[in-house]
C-alpha cells in the first residue's frame, strides 16, 4: 500500500511533468524519494511536498532519481554479439531486395546514449566490412532530460565503456582525464529526443514521423513498470515495428502474456524477438 503522502508527491510530479510514476515499483519509489528527502533536508514526505511546491527545479531532480539511468556501452555483450553477427547482416541482406533501403532503429529508453551509440558503432563497423552504405536513421528517446543532455554531450566515464574492446575504445573515443569523448562521426549518427513510452496519444516519437522500425530496443525499463503500463508499452512497440522487425529487451524482461504470441524469440540465449505479423 502506498503511503498517501508519497502518493501526493507522485501526483504532483504527474501534474507538472506529465509522467505518471504511480505504476512504477513501490519499493523503488520509496527508496529514491528518501534520497531526495535526505538531500533537501526534509524530515518527511509532506515537508518534501512543500519543498517541491516552492522549488520548481527540484521536480527535475526527483524525476532524475526515479529514472534509473544505469547503462553502459554494449551492455550485455551476448546480445550485442548476436546483433553484430546475425541480426544486422540479416537486415542488410533483406534491404538488398527492398526498394526502400533505409535502416530504421529506435532506442526507446536510451538513458545517457550508451545504447544507441553502441548500435551506431556496430553499424559503422558492418558498413566498413561489407562495403555497403545504406541510409539509416537511429533515434534515442527518454523521459529524463538531464540524461538526454548527457547523451548529446557524449562524454563517458571509464565504467561506461568497460565492455568495449580496447581497439574500439582507441578508435572511437578520445581520452582526457579518465573521461572518454565519443568521436563526432559516431555522435552524428544518432538523434535524441524526449519521448514518454507511457504516452498513449503519441504512438511513436514525433521526430521519427512514422514508425516502421527495423529494430526497436526497449531494455531495462519494463522491469520498473506494472502490468497495465507494460501493456501500453508492448502495444506501442508492436505497432512501431515493421513486419518481422526485431525487438530487443533487457535480460530480465519478457513479453507479457497478451503479447507472447506476437513476438517470436530468436534463441534461448538472448532476449531478441521478431514481430509476428498476422495476415
Ligand atoms: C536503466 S535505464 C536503461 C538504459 C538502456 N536501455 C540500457 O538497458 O542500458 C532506464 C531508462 O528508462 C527511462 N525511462 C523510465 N520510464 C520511461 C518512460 N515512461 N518512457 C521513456 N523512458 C523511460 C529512464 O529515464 C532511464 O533512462
Amino acid at each position: 500500500m502506498i503511503n498517501p503522502e508519497l502518493k501526493k508527491i507522485i501526483d504532483f510530479l504527474f501534474l507538472h511533468k506529465g509522467i505518471d510514476f504511480s505504476g512504477y515499483r513501490l519499493a523503488m519509489l520509496e527508496r529514491r524519494t528518501q534520497k531526495r528527502l535526505f538531500k533537501t533536508k526534509c524530515s518527511n514526505y509532506s515537508e518534501y511536498l512543500e519543498y517541491l511546491k516552492q522549488h520548481v527545479s527540484e521536480l527535475d531532480q526527483l524525476l532524475h532519481v526515479y529514472t534509473i539511468n544505469v547503462s553502459s556501452f554494449c551492455r550485455n555483450s551476448l546480445s550485442f554479439g548476436i546483433l553484430r553477427n546475425e541480426v544486422f547482416p540479416s537486415i542488410l541482406e533483406q534491404k538488398k531486395e527492398e526498394k526502400n533501403k533505409n535502416i530504421r532503429i529506435w532506442s526507446s529508453a536510451c538513458a545517457r546514449g550508451e545504447e544507441p551509440y553502441s548500435i551506431a558503432i556496430i553499424l559503422n563497423e558492418i558498413f566498413e566490412r561489407t562495403k555497403v552504405d545504406y541510409p539509416f536513421y537511429i533515434i534515442g528517446t527518454d523521459i529524463d532530460k538531464l540524461a538526454l543532455d548527457n547523451a548529446e554531450n557524449a562524454i563517458y566515464s571509464a565504467e561506461s565503456i568497460e565492455n568495449v574492446k580496447h581497439g574500439m575504445v582507441k578508435r572511437y573515443f578520445t581520452e582526457s582525464n579518465r573521461q572518454f569523448r565519443l568521436n563526432t562521426n559516431i555522435k552524428e549518427m544518432v538523434q535524441f529526443s524526449y519521448y514518454n513510452l507511457l504516452n498513449e496519444k503519441q504512438k511513436v516519437p514525433p521526430e521519427s514521423i512514422y514508425g516502421d522500425f527495423d529494430i526497436v530496443f526497449c531494455r531495462n525499463v519494463l522491469i520498473y513498470l506494472d502490468e497495465q503500463q507494460q501493456k501500453i508499452v508492448f502495444d506501442k512497440l508492436y505497432h512501431s515495428l515493421k513486419p518481422n522487425g526485431y525487438l530487443v529487451l533487457g535480460e530480465a524482461e519478457v513479453p507479457i502474456v497478451e503479447f507472447k504470441h506476437k513476438f517470436r524469440r530468436l534463441g534461448r540465449h538472448c532476449k531478441i524477438y521478431r514481430k509476428v505479423t498476422f495476415l
